[in-house]
């Protein structure tokens, strides 16, 4: 993909990492606390990049700003043009502030994210960007409270609270730019989160669900509960466990030009039609994937809004999908992936559009092709359909 495409994006993403983590008493700043192999700062960043296209700002330590700069480039792969590094403050409100001042000019929306929340999944990224789309201005992940709660004094209990007027704010907390800077700029005093602060400005503060992996660690007791996670998505006794996904897409023919299936183009063909090029094989692979990955699928990370998609063949599609995949913390094992069509026949080029696949994802592709015996739309020839099933491991 040539970088003239890429568009600004409009969102950006502050990831704040300058704590010194006194609670967790690890000896070292929070963010660069090891989980596994990788610091929480990093884990943090794998879900960030997994997310919709952002402009991303690590706030980190005055003393920690080159360790987070290898980090944050690190885990942004081929998007390091995005990422930048900013020294933080004494509170978290001076951190974020410092953040705030590097985002870019173009941008709109937002989003404020702490690193200690390190293994929020890139769906909660995708679903408070949703609902800034959507015009909210100021919008904050929660979780149900699930604990009896009391108002206490001291030891003494003085009433029960009603759970049900409750809610546990988490991050990225997401924000028109307009309105979290024009807050930052009158903040007299110093907030528990940004949501508090944009609303103490007079902004309402909408809810989307949060999700139980978004905690905050804290305590020792919070670290050990993030490598327990991690040490059960990933290798036990020594064997990497993989995970799969299931992939399917149709596209009917009817499209301009020539036809793009399974990453070749095939001359006399009739074409297909879509956004895109139509390729329901790539699609299906990418679909695939991305589930094995748990990242959602095409329509989470290849909106039809985004123009560099516009025409775009398998290759585009499949180098996107293994940095997103990548940047998860995941390797692509194998996919297969069957084609249901009349046409066009795939038995003379079926090694050569394995061969354009597997070079694009970085995995071996297999690709199989059957007719149905002239029943359904594939079989009347109005357009092809694509089933892919994936594995990818834990790296
Ligand atoms: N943070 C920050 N700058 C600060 C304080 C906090 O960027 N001056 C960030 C932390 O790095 C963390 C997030 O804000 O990602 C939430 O803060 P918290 O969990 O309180 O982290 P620490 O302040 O590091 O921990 P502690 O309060 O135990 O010292
Ligand atoms: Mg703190």
């Amino acid at each position: 993909m040539s970088s003239e495409l890429v568009p600004v994006p409009r969102t950006a993403v502050i990831v704040v990492a300058a704590g010194s983590g006194q609670r967790l008493g690890a000896g070292a700043p929070k963010a660069f606390v090891g989980l596994d192999a990788h610091t929480v700062l990093r884990h943090a960043l794998a879900g960030v990049f997994a997310a919709p296209l952002a402009q991303v700002i690590v706030v980190a330590p005055e003393d920690r700003v080159g360790d987070a700069l290898t980090e944050a480039r690190e885990a942004a792969g081929e998007r390091h043009d995005l990422v930048s590094v900013v020294a933080g403050g004494a509170t978290r409100q001076e951190s974020v502030a410092a953040g705030l001042r590097a985002v870019w000019p173009d941008v709109e929306r937002v989003l404020v994210h702490d690193a200690a929340r390190a293994l929020t999944p890139p769906h909660v990224f995708a679903r408070v960007i949703a609902a800034l789309e959507s015009g909210k201005d100021a919008v904050l992940p929660v979780l149900p409270v699930v604990d009896t709660v009391k108002r206490v004094d001291g030891d003494a209990v003085r009433e029960a609270v009603d759970r049900s007027e409750l809610a546990a704010a988490q991050t990225p907390q997401g924000f028109s730019r307009k309105i979290l800077d024009a807050a930052y700029a009158a903040a007299s005093r110093d907030h528990t989160d940004d949501a508090a602060l944009v609303q103490s400005a007079g902004t309402a503060v909408w809810t989307v669900p949060g999700d139980e992996r978004g905690f905050k660690i804290t305590t020792p007791a919070d670290l050990d509960r993030a490598r327990a996670v991690l040490g059960a998505a990933a290798p036990s006794r020594g064997v990497p466990m993989p995970r799969v996904g299931v992939g399917t897409d149709v596209h009917a023919f009817g499209g301009e030009g020539d036809l793009w299936l399974a990453g070749v183009a095939w001359p006399g063909e009739r074409a297909l039609h879509g956004h895109s090029d139509g390729d329901a094989v790539a699609h299906a692979i990418v679909d695939a994937v991305l589930a094995a990955a748990g990242l959602g699928d095409i329509g989470t990370h290849f909106g039809t809004e985004e123009v560099q998609y516009a025409g775009a063949h398998a290759d585009v599609f499949l180098a996107r999908t293994r940095e997103l995949v990548t940047a998860a913390g995941f390797e692509i094992g194998n996919v297969s992936v069957q084609v249901q069509a009349r046409r066009p026949r795939f038995a003379a080029r079926r090694a050569e559009a394995e061969s354009v696949l597997s070079t694009a994802l970085g995995a071996p592709v297999s690709v199989s092709a059957t007719t149905t015996d002239g029943l359904g739309f594939t079989g009347v020839g109005e357009g092809v359909a694509a089933f892919a099933v994936a594995v990818v491991f834990p790296r």
